[in-house]
């Protein structure tokens, strides 16, 4: 399928989802505590989807049985919510989608529970803060590849980390995975034209060591194959027709991070 490419009016029913997901994650982050379950975390997330008329992405997708994601430690991505009560010090990633008028928003986050080993949270702070750097290269004119550049420069910069190569970001819409596949690696000036009117999920996944990952028996838990822990986050932004980004799955449109970046955020969405 070819790259969808949406009006003004599309994006601002992707910004409605994408509020939708940026309020239900941090909902849940505020909920994740010692002793609280992920299966609470999703019910959580269910119930905001409710709330807000909105649909899951996720339940039922190639059968996924819930409406979250959620990852702790050395399991990655696609950890299935389970009733393991949240420890002292893991880190958890939690992934979440929902579709409002058929369009799609698509974010994730990491972050640790209680007091955690400072270790994980550079890991944390250093997968975040590639994904910013990759959303902060995408430039109507540039390439696909100079995100994914953009990204892994940053990860390489900040220590020895593994970047997982079988996953990446993806064009997002009227389906939630959409061509261009994004890889989270790469040298700049490759791959499609980034044009007005694009929408990316931009979500970098990297581990405190090995890339190498497995699928659990469940057929969805990615996990590292040294154990090493794993942090996971996502944005789905767009280019808009004044040629700039607009962050639909951030609260503030990610004015303040890419502000950081010396990137100015469209003011045509709210
Ligand atoms: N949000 C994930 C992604 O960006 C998809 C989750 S897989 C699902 O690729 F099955 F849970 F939907
Ligand atoms: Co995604």
């Amino acid at each position: 399928m070819a790259i969808q490419i949406k009006t003004l009016d599309q994006l601002a029913t992707m910004r409605k989802a994408g509020i939708v997901v940026g309020e239900a994650l941090l909902l849940m982050k505020e909920a994740a505590k010692v002793g609280v379950t992920t299966l609470e975390l999703d019910a959580i997330a269910a119930q905001h989807l409710k709330d807000r008329g909105a649909k899951p992405s996720f339940l039922g997708y190639h059968g996924y049985p819930n409406v979250l994601c959620a990852s702790v430690n050395h399991e990655i991505v696609h950890g299935i919510p389970n009733e393991r009560p949240l420890q002292q010090g893991d880190v958890l990633s939690l992934d979440f989608g929902a579709i409002v008028d058929g369009w799609h928003g698509d974010s994730a986050i990491s972050f640790g529970i209680g007091e955690i080993d400072p270790a994980d949270q550079k890991l944390m702070d250093t997968c975040e803060g590639s994904m910013w750097r990759g959303i902060a290269a995408a430039k109507v004119g540039g390439h696909l590849t100079d995100i994914s550049d953009a990204i892994q420069s940053y990860i390489d910069a900040q220590g020895q980390y593994g970047i997982l190569r079988e996953y990446g970001g993806h064009g997002i819409g009227s389906e939630m995975h959409q061509e261009p596949h994004v890889l989270n690696y790469g040298k700049a000036g490759f791959g499609p034209e980034l044009v007005v009117g694009l929408a990316l999920a931009i979500e970098p996944m990297i581990t405190r060591g090995s890339a190498t990952t497995k699928v659990l028996s469940d057929d969805w838990t990615v996990v590292a194959i040294d154990k090493s822990n794993g942090a996971h986050f996502e944005q789905s932004f767009a280019l808009l027709p004044d040629g700039k980004p607009f962050v639909l799955t951030s609260l503030d449109g990610g004015r303040e991070e890419l502000g950081r970046l010396g990137v100015e955020i469209s003011d045509l969405l709210k």
